[in-house]
């Protein structure tokens, strides 16, 4: 397998860069993760439409055309047999001493690479996950997809050290989104997601699950959710490129509804899978 470095495709053992880069120095860099299913890219466009935002958020600029992406996309994924993979791209603002100003006249680090996609266990997508609610202690530009990811590990650990899959973020009494993923919950069989804002990543799955709602006659709101709406809900989803919809059953060690994946999201899940076609 090749990985993509500033320009160019090379065995990850020979592909380095500078421990004076800014993005191992302050995290200052932003990235993507994009999907591949049967060797094609999916909703690419959506992708590289929010790496564009997170770029012009820092200010960087973009250092490939949009046909250049895919290019070097295409290629990682053919080298890597096709099949499901997920992309990984970040550009950080470049090698330069040390200094929290942007250094002047230095290029951007470029790197991307494939590997095969990790799907959730089997009993995972047939029963559903645990979750627990955690404090959102993050900034306050979560909806920049930068690579500085220390609040969202640590909170994943968290979740994980309690024997759950996901925390569920909880900013001012409401919820924002999960370490990785974006919150959905049925409530009197409507869908409700918190509304795109500074607090949350603007999802592209959490865009298809919307489109895909509104397409089929699901009813379906983008408003603030109190963390309260989360122990009345009929069902909890997380979304997310590589975990796809992903039931929350169990939220704090008791049971989502009836602690089974509901039917509103066997529907949009059934959606998701003929449009994934
Ligand atoms: N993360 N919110 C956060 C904080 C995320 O990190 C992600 C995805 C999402 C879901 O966005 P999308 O549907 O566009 O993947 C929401 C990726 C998968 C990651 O960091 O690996």
């Amino acid at each position: 397998p090749f990985v993509y470095l500033n320009g160019e495709f090379l065995p990850p053992g020979r592909a380095s860069v500078s421990v004076f880069d800014r993005g191992f120095v302050f995290g200052d860099g932003v990235y993507e993760v994009i999907p591949v299913f049967g060797g094609r890219l999916f909703r690419l466009a959506h992708h590289l439409a929010r790496l564009e935002r997170s770029l012009a958020a820092i200010r960087l600029e973009n250092p490939l055309t949009a046909g250049e992406w895919e290019t070097v996309f295409s290629r990682l994924v053919r080298e890597n047999g096709d099949g499901d993979q997920s992309v990984y791209l970040q550009v950080t603002r470049g090698v330069a001493p040390r200094d929290h100003a942007f250094p002047a006249g230095v290029k951007p680090t470029v790197f991307a690479y494939a590997q095969p996609l990790k799907y959730p266990p089997a009993a995972a997508v047939a029963e559903g996950v645990a979750a627990v609610t955690a404090a959102d202690i993050r900034w306050l530009r979560c909806d920049i997809k930068a690579i500085a990811l220390l609040a969202n590990a640590l909170l994943r650990q968290q979740a994980i050290d309690r024997g759950a899959a996901e925390a569920i973020l909880i900013r001012d009494g409401l919820v924002t989104e999960g370490a990785a993923s974006n919150i959905f919950v049925v409530n009197r069989g409507t869908l409700v997601t918190p509304p795109n804002g500074p607090f949350i990543l603007p999802g592209v799955t959490r865009d298809l699950v919307l489109e895909l709602a509104h397409a089929n006659g699901v009813p379906a709101r983008e408003e603030p959710l109190p963390e309260s709406a989360l122990y009345t809900a009929e069902e909890i989803w997380m979304t997310s490129s590589t975990r796809e919809i992903l039931s929350i059953t169990r939220l704090n060690d008791r049971p989502v509804g009836t602690g089974r994946p509901g039917p509103l999201h066997a529907k949009l899940f059934a959606l998701y899978k003929a449009y994934k076609q």
